[in-house]
């Protein structure tokens, strides 16, 4: 596959919404010119996954219910969008991919980093981002900005201080466990000092290329 595959991870309230637009203009101006550069979504970036989406921020189920379904919308979002896509040369960027998955319903649901492990291993094989960012704030910062929108929050936004605490962790096991595939931007700094971090990040990518 000669595209490439850029996730963008964090907490909710972490402010990556604010600048996957941001992101993709720096890919666009990395990629081979001509390239098609798109964004996706998890769960989610299929009309299945689209569905799927809308259950899992609604509806209450049980941890095994939620890690099925989260990797039910990634195994047809991988096979119907991401891989024809990255085989096609193009560029995919994922508002969120597995590391949600191994944060959410591995740390802060309780499934096992081995159950996990394998519904990975069973969707996608040896299948990784090439590059992850991940959107980094304490629950303060994001509880702040989540609380601005607090009308229409969805069921994990509604989440205890306890559960974000071990999402928040278990992210930050995660790049010291994969540093060259997942980069931390410190999130709480001011709009135009992440972007700079991004373009840094991205600069830094655009050399592996
Ligand atoms: P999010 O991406 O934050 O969208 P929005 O900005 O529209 O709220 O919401 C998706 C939610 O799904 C988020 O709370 C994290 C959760 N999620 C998981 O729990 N596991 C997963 O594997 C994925 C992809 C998402």
């Amino acid at each position: 596959m000669n595209g490439k595959f850029i996730t963008i991870e964090g907490i909710d309230g972490a402010g990556k919404s604010t600048h996957i637009p941001f992101i993709t203009g720096c890919a666009i101006q990395i990629c081979k010119p001509g390239t098609i550069v798109r964004m996706t979504r998890e769960p989610g970036g299929t009309p299945l996954g689209e569905t799927l989406r809308n259950i899992l921020l609604n509806e209450k189920m049980s941890p095994k219910a939620e890690a099925l379904l989260m990797f039910a919308s990634r195994a047809e979002h991988l096979n119907s969008i991401i891989k024809p896509a990255l085989e096609n040369e193009e560029w995919i960027i994922s508002d969120r991919f597995t590391d949600s998955s191994f944060a959410y319903q591995g740390a802060g649901r309780g499934i096992l980093e081995v159950k996990m492990e394998q519904l990975e291993w069973w969707v996608q094989d040896d299948f990784q981002p090439d590059l992850t960012l991940l959107f980094d704030v304490t629950l303060d910062v994001s509880k702040t900005r989540l609380l601005r929108n607090s009308e229409k929050l969805d069921k994990f936004e509604k989440e205890q201080d306890e559960f974000f605490n071990k999402v928040r962790n278990a992210y930050l096991k995660r790049a010291s466990k994969f540093p060259d595939r997942i980069k931390i931007i410190d999130s709480s700094k001011t709009i135009e000092e992440v972007k700079d971090q991004i373009v840094l990040i991205m600069n830094e990518f655009a050399k592996t290329l």
